[in-house]
């Protein structure tokens, strides 16, 4: 068996069902004891509320963390667990989202917004203002919110996920480049990687031509809807939920085998 870089959300993606959750995890450490496998997740969460979900679920600590919807790369290393997430995100990345990006004026913007809620503090990053917005408003306040910001000549990209939450970030980010500057410098072929999600934010993981996508069993409409419309055969829809889709589409693109 070769090595592979497993790239998954954690939401109702890798977390949601706690027994496939084990017998994943199991095959994954493995495979990374054996053959050098990486182990990523990315989420739209910040770094407090990941380590939030560590504490109440059992996570295998992952080679990186991409953090507040690709926003954020933090580097682990597995065999040495206490000092995990000590360092600060990697520089390179953050200073390719700085490019044009200006946070206080896309928050006088937003303020003009009412129907915009703000999420918690711990939820707003250095490249990342991120609200609540109620699905029956959200059709009209998207396009008007888009067009307000492109009149100031900001280059910013707008996700709804989960039919709830918005994230304001700079262009360039999302969780498909942040996975691409990882897998650059791991030096991983798309086909050699896998990447898992199940909702909005996940789309841009599912983007990426040649890489692997498992979208799991659970998945939303609104990355169901995409995926319909834009087919794709490295891309495979589960019929199990969360952690047990997961297994299925590895065994279907054949990273894993039901013997090693
Ligand atoms: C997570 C984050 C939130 C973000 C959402 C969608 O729930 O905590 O800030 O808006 O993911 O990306
Ligand atoms: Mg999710």
């Amino acid at each position: 068996m070769a090595p592979f870089l497993f790239v998954t959300d954690l939401d109702n993606t890798l977390v949601g069902d706690d027994i496939a959750l084990l017998t994943l995890n199991e095959r994954l450490h493995q495979h990374r004891q054996d053959y050098g496998t990486r182990i990523v997740y990315s989420t739209g969460r910040s770094l407090t509320s990941y380590k939030r979900l560590q504490s109440k679920k059992p996570l295998l600590p992952p080679d990186a963390l991409i953090t507040g919807v690709g926003t954020a790369i933090h580097y682990n290393d597995p065999s040495t667990p206490d000092l995990e997430w000590q360092g600060e995100p990697d520089s390179q990345w953050s200073a390719q989202l700085n490019q044009g990006w200006d946070r206080d004026q896309i928050q006088s913007i937003t303020a003009h917004f009412a129907d915009l809620v703000p999420q918690p503090d711990t939820e707003q990053g250095r490249f990342k203002v991120s609200f609540y917005l109620s699905p029956d408003i959200a059709e009209d306040v998207l396009p008007e919110l888009a067009a307000r910001l492109k009149e100031t000549g900001l280059s910013i990209n707008l996700i709804y996920s989960g039919s709830q939450d918005l994230d304001i970030l700079p262009q360039s980010a999302n969780k498909g480049t942040a996975l691409n500057f990882l897998r650059q410098q791991w030096q991983f072929a798309p086909q050699t990687t896998v990447v898992c999600g199940d909702s909005g934010n996940d789309q841009a993981l599912f983007a990426l031509g040649q890489t692997r996508g498992i979208i799991v069993g659970n998945a939303m409409t609104e990355l169901l809807d995409w995926h319909y419309q834009n087919p794709s055969g490295d891309r495979y829809l589960a019929e199990a939920a969360c952690a047990g889709g997961i297994l299925e589409g590895l065994h279907h693109f054949g990273f894993l085998t039901t013997s090693g």
